[in-house]
């Protein structure tokens, strides 16, 4: 008995391969996460992320350079203050850290795009990403809508330091409508939203809280990040967030939600982000060190599910490793 149909056939020829492959990407839909502290002279590698690095406002146009030479010319920004309180009011200084490097940047690279991610976490002396409050059992919670003006305020300090995306990730209910409301008031009517719309409360993140000193002291992020046994609750999620007004709508983590990437867009009207965060980076990273699995093949392979998924954006920690494969012509 012979077989007729023979799926091996189109597999015999790598020119072929590349003619049938089902998924195809470039370097213009890479987003690659920056990490600057407030400061001078800072540049050093993250412990918990080799090959990451800590600059300060006056350094990072170097990780800004070297991202654009792979074709990744969007970057998402996180700030690490020197100062942090209660109620995380270093999130909106106008001299913060990641409003200052917006200018920096902007300067010398007016054609990158910068997106910054919109939380308290980073800033506030608890770790929470809003601010504390008793419920009526006595139990101390986030307070959603205490958090909302705060979240705002620190969205409009990075429109007006020249962010051309927010990207909130605190996972309040309502922040989407409390930032497009004070950005439409301020005249920044254009300046989109990026939201973290569907966002776990994920073991995965481990490292990036180490890189950012972001842990929470005391519980978890269980009582506004998801549950990771849901999925419908994604469309739930997605679906508020677009009736607030956001542009683009965020999943995180990545690696181990493709079933959600892939159900956010079959259904979004909107682009869809994947974000493959530090642990997913971190084991890669780890296991490669250990000899266990081949890295650059890994990059490849992890960064092609991701879109075969269905994501339109992908931001990584291997953002110029991925652009580079792409260049070479070994990926996309
Ligand atoms: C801030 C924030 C976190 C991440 C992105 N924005 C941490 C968290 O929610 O604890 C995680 C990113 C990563 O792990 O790479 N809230």
């Amino acid at each position: 008995m012979h077989p007729i149909d023979r799926p091996r056939r189109l597999r015999s020829h790598p020119t072929l391969r590349n003619l049938v492959q089902e998924t195809r990407f470039n370097t213009r839909s890479l987003v690659y996460p920056l990490f600057i502290r407030e400061g001078t002279g800072i540049r050093q590698e993250i412990p918990s992320l080799p090959g990451q690095f800590h600059y300060s406002p006056d350094t990072v146009l170097e990780g800004v350079d070297a991202a654009t030479q792979h074709g990744v010319f969007s970057f998402l920004l996180f700030g690490i203050p020197k100062h942090k309180d209660p109620e995380g009011s270093s999130a909106w200084a106008a001299d913060g850290a990641v409003q200052t490097s917006i200018k920096i940047i902007k300067k010398r690279f007016p054609y990158v795009l910068l997106i910054t991610d919109v939380c308290l976490c980073e800033y506030t002396s608890h770790g929470h990403c809003g601010a504390l409050c008793q419920d009526s059992h006595g139990n101390v919670t986030v307070d959603n809508d205490a958090t909302l003006p705060r979240i705002a305020r620190t969205a409009l300090s990075h429109a007006q330091a020249g962010a051309d995306l927010v990207a909130p990730s605190d996972m309040m209910d309502g922040r989407i409508q409390a930032i497009r409301q004070l950005l439409d008031q301020e005249r920044f009517e254009n300046t989109p939203i990026m939201s973290y719309a569907v966002k776990y409360a994920s073991a995965f993140y481990g490292p990036f809280r180490d890189a950012a000193g972001s842990a929470p002291g005391q519980g978890d992020r269980k009582g506004y990040q998801m549950d990771w046994h849901n999925r419908r609750e994604a469309l739930r999620e997605a679906r508020l967030d677009r009736q607030e007004g956001a542009d683009i709508l965020i999943v995180k983590p990545a690696l181990a939600y493709l079933d959600v990437v892939s159900d956010l867009a079959n259904q979004s009207d909107v682009p869809v982000a994947a974000y493959s965060v530090s642990g997913e980076y971190a084991m890669i990273k780890s296991a490669a060190k250990a000899g266990l699995i081949d890295e650059y093949n890994l990059i490849r392979e992890t960064a092609t599910c991701v879109y075969r998924a269905g994501a339109d954006i992908l931001i990584s920690y291997y953002a110029p490793e991925i652009g580079e494969a792409i260049q070479k012509g070994e990926l996309g």
